[in-house]
């Protein structure tokens, strides 16, 4: 019998693009991808922990199942993500009516472990992480879904190119819950890309969380020739019919003249480049653990612009950092500027466990980073807008 699953997606491209992975796991187990949680025989909930915000969502929405479920107790209701990574046991104990706890290495054997549940007739937390994981060949197909209509077929998919990440800068919870860098095989990668575009895929976005230092990590490619990512993106951009190629999230201190280069040699390489700088202060880039300064930052950014003039520039922000001053603030806003960032992903510090900010002094006033937040997105959409405006007219690839 046809089963139906709804997934609820919270966090960034790579958990979308996780969401993706176990949808077409799920496709070739015979389900349909839906958009009702009530109609579901099974609900996935992948979630974030970045910010507690994001956290507290997740906890909203699994609080909500709880109702739904009892009015209809066949419903299975899995976590997956870095929520269920972090809290695991913890969060089973909070919402005893989790059905399956699965942590960011075992999404790709999701069937299995549903199959489990049903056998065993109990919850199952499975959150162990590995170094020595390697991430699967790719799985074929599509995730068998309502939202894909086939009149509205997608033109652009994400690839996933590695997992983890191993910088640990101070405030952030993704090495503890994505575990240590891992990248894919690049025949693996180049695999996946030639069987999106041979099925009419034209835009494929490179993902990691730290795609700058692939193939210098701990690495499934043992048996093959080492790879660089500005390889990668060459290889990658040589498959036959792909039209376009970005690829999404570099680590500022890891950005080399030869990745800048890709963006004069690669013609297909859209000319935008999201590089999150953080913050304008040397100094909170210091606490921060970010390993590169603000003069670094601008020599990379006018290398970039220098190899492709007028590439979109786009950047990530914490405002209320530990410690950051007026002065601090003020730096962030000089940086806005002078680069005149095309767009940005601004936030509020937020304090997450286990990190190493979480033990630092000198913590911000919610209202003073509310006040900066609003000051630095306020002069942010008037930039937007303007550099929005030089496009009017223009054809861009
Ligand atoms: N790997 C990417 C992005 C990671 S998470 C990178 O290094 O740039 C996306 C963004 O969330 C980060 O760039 C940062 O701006 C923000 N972020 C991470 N931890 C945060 C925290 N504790 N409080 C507020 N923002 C945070
Ligand atoms: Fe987090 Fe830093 Fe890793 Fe990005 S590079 S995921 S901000 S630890
Ligand atoms: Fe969130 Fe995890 Fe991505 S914390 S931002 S879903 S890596």
């Amino acid at each position: 019998m046809q089963k139906n699953v709804y997934i609820k997606t919270f966090g960034c491209q790579m958990n979308e693009r996780d969401s993706e992975i176990m949808g077409q796991v799920l496709s070739s187990l015979g389900y349909i991808e839906g958009i009702e949680i009530e109609n579901a025989d099974l609900v996935i909930v992948n979630t974030c922990s970045i910010r507690a915000k994001a956290e507290q969502k997740v906890m909203s929405l699994l609080g909500s199942l709880r109702k739904i479920k009892a009015q209809k107790p066949e419903m299975k209701i899995c976590v997956a993500g870095c929520v269920a990574q972090q809290e695991s046991k913890q969060l089973l104990e909070k919402m005893p009516h989790i059905d399956l706890i699965i942590g960011t290495q075992h999404i790709y054997k999701i069937g299995h472990w549903l199959e489990e549940v049903q056998a065993k007739g109990h919850a199952i937390i499975i959150t162990g992480m590995d170094d020595s994981f390697s991430i699967p060949d790719f799985i074929p197909g599509w995730r068998n879904s309502n939202l894909e209509k086939q009149n509205h077929p997608d033109f652009r998919k994400f690839v996933t190119i590695m997992q983890g990440c191993n910088n640990y800068c101070s405030y952030c919870i993704v090495p503890y819950t994505r575990g240590r860098e891992i990248s894919r095989n690049y025949s693996d990668i180049i695999d996946e890309v030639k069987y999106l575009v041979n099925n009419g895929i034209q835009e494929i976005t490179l993902l990691g969380q730290n795609v700058n230092s692939y193939g210098c990590n701990t690495t499934t490619q043992a048996s093959q020739p080492p790879c660089s990512f500005p390889d990668l993106l060459h290889r990658v951009a040589e498959v036959a019919d792909l039209q376009r190629l970005r690829f999404t999230t570099s680590h500022p201190k890891d950005l080399s003249d030869e990745l800048i280069r890709c963006f004069k040699d690669i013609e297909i390489l859209c000319p935008q480049f999201h590089l999150p700088v953080q913050s304008g202060s040397d100094a909170i880039l210091t606490k921060m653990n970010r390993k590169y300064s603000i003069q670094n930052y601008f020599e990379k950014i006018d290398k970039l612009l220098s190899s492709r003039p007028g590439i979109a520039l786009t950047t990530d922000i914490i405002i209320g950092f530990p410690g950051e001053t007026e002065r601090d603030f003020l730096l962030t806003m000089d940086l806005l500027e002078k680069i005149r960032f095309h767009g940005s992903f601004s936030f509020k510090y937020s304090d997450r466990p286990g990190t190493a900010s979480c033990l630092l002094p000198d913590k911000v006033a919610e209202e003073i980073k509310s006040q900066r937040l609003a000051i630095f997105q306020a002069r942010q959409d008037d930039i937007s807008l303007e550099r929005n405006r030089e496009y009017v007219g223009r054809r861009r690839r």
